[in-house]
């Protein structure tokens, strides 16, 4: 067996790496890439093979591909650009020969309305057109995309959101990184599989204060806004427009629910619980 994974020098990449290594799968059978091949130094110092694989440039994704049983497809990070890079890897995919490939696309990828997701159908829609066997993993949230807020709850005592009650179903990427392992160990067992993955619990804006005010040790706040305050905060404090619309819209898409799912998919592939929002935002302080 021969796993390829992008998006290596990141960290989910990285964390599955690590995973597949400590669950004893060969270091010689994994493969990690990443645009910059000195990011992964460590990894190759333990056996791990590693190529230079950029979404930018097709040469580089077959040569990293070829001989792959199966392809952990990492969704890049250059929002707005990621159709063409993902096309650019599932046509080398097919090229090199790769059997199955597998996505991290987004919680209900096919019919959400959260911001981010129309790359990710489109990624969906173009492994589909490949005729590649495909495993879907569709992440929720990332407990660690609070970070930022975490240290100005640090500094302010408060968390400003337009998510108003919405929820959010988080799990922490090494909870998303064992569950793209797991898979990876046993591609076979999830041919042509829809993974809706999310954390075990959906907490809300007073929820995440009451965490972050856990594990800061300090008393924190919520400061809810609609949508219009909030882009007027984040321009104020020096966000471009278009980067205080994104934000906005992700609080948009959460309190529209689109990130509150809580399916047990992911405790179920990781045969665990999936990490507390706390515990994860300990590890931020
Ligand atoms: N579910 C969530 O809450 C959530 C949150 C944030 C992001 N995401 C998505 O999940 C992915 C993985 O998350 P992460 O935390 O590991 O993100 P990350 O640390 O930013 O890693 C992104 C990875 O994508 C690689 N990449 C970006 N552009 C590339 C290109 N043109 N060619 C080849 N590789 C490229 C990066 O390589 P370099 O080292 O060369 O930059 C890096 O290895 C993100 O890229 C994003 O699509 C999900």
């Amino acid at each position: 067996m021969s796993v390829v994974i992008t998006g290596a020098t990141g960290h989910l990449g990285r964390l599955v790496v690590e995973d597949l290594l400590a669950g004893g799968l060969p270091a010689d059978q994994i493969t990690a890439t990443g645009r910059d091949t000195a990011k992964l130094a460590d990894l190759s110092a333990k056996g791990v093979s590693t190529a230079r694989a950029d979404f930018g440039d097709p040469a580089s994704l077959k040569a990293a591909f070829e001989g792959a049983d199966t392809v952990l497809l990492v969704s890049g990070s250059e929002v707005g650009q990621r159709v063409d890079q993902h096309r650019n890897a599932v046509e080398a995919a097919k090229d090199a020969g790769v059997g199955h490939i597998v996505y991290t696309s987004v919680l209900n990828a096919a019919e959400t309305t959260l911001i981010l997701a129309p790359e990710h159908k489109a990624t969906e829609e173009i492994i589909l057109g490949s005729g590649l066997t495909y495993t879907f993993l569709r992440n929720g949230w990332y407990s660690e995309n609070y970070e930022q807020q975490l240290h100005q709850a640090r500094e302010t005592g408060t968390v400003l959101t337009s998510a108003g009650a919405g929820r959010v179903a988080s799990a922490s990427r090494s909870d998303y990184a064992a569950a793209a392992a797991a898979v990876l160990r046993d591609p076979a067992a999830h041919a042509n599989a829809v993974h809706e993955l999310s954390g075990d619990t959906a907490w809300d804006f007073g929820e995440l204060a009451a965490a972050m005010g856990e594990a800061l040790g300090r008393a924190v706040t919520v400061t809810n806004v609609t949508p219009e305050e909030h882009e007027a905060v984040l321009t104020g404090v020096g966000l471009d427009e278009g980067t205080a619309r994104f934000v906005v819209g992700l609080d948009t898409g959460t309190r529209e629910g689109e990130l509150a799912a809580t399916t047990g998919e992911l405790s179920r592939l990781i045969g665990r619980p999936t990490t507390p929002l706390v515990e994860t935002l300990r590890t931020l302080v």
